[in-house]
């Protein structure tokens, strides 16, 4: 089995929608801020299946604790807090999938070492701060059962806000920049006509 983009398309296809979604929107953001920083093709290729994959350890949980509104008990916040190694486990047999990883796994670190692994600062891969910064990003700005999306302001504020603490300072000034290019066109583009792009581009 070849593990290339349509291989991820098939898998993604599998997600529940919502994953589906967001997996796709924090693909695109990612991409876009990692082209604008200056990224190779190579790392763009990594960061592209690494950033559509990286929630894919949620699959293995419960919907009703992935959509619980409200806070979550300690119990199933510790649930939840194991995607990034159940991911990084589903993803280790397959030899090609070596090089996202660690986008996989330490998409949750924070700035200031309080992450889900407690890597902190540079030790953290470039390209997962990336994907942090963009799923933060996404969040924020989805409906979701237990919220309201914030604006785009509200958003590059709270993303401001953590910098230095959540996220990479300089990635957060760098995404600020190219939010605002991308704001002028719309970036909800449908999965598929997406994920043709990127086989065009990277499969
Ligand atoms: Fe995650």
């Amino acid at each position: 089995m070849q593990f290339d983009l349509n291989f991820v398309k098939t898998i993604i296809a599998g997600f529940p929608h919502d994953l589906r979604r967001h997996s796709c929107n924090v693909c695109y953001l990612a991409v876009r801020l990692a082209e604008y920083i200056g990224c190779t093709y190579e790392q763009l290729k990594t960061l592209t299946v690494g950033a559509l994959l990286h929630d894919i350890g949620k699959s293995c949980i419960d919907e009703n604790i992935l959509n619980k509104p409200g806070k979550l008990s300690d119990y199933e916040f510790s649930i939840v807090k194991q995607h990034t190694v159940w991911g990084a486990k589903m993803l280790d047999q397959f030899k090609e999938s070596q090089e996202i990883l660690p986008i996989i796994l330490y998409h949750h670190e924070r700035w200031d070492g309080k992450g889900y692994e407690g890597l902190c600062g540079q030790e953290i891969p470039e390209l997962a701060s990336i994907v942090t910064i963009a799923d933060a990003f996404d969040a924020m700005t989805s409906s979701r059962p237990y919220q309201k999306p914030k604006t785009l302001t509200d958003a590059l504020k709270e993303l401001n806000n953590n910098k230095g603490t959540q996220f990479s300072p300089e990635l957060v000034e760098k995404f600020e920049l190219c939010i605002l290019e991308l704001a002028k066109r719309p970036y909800h583009t449908s999965i598929n006509k997406f994920m043709g792009q990127l086989i065009n581009k990277f499969g």
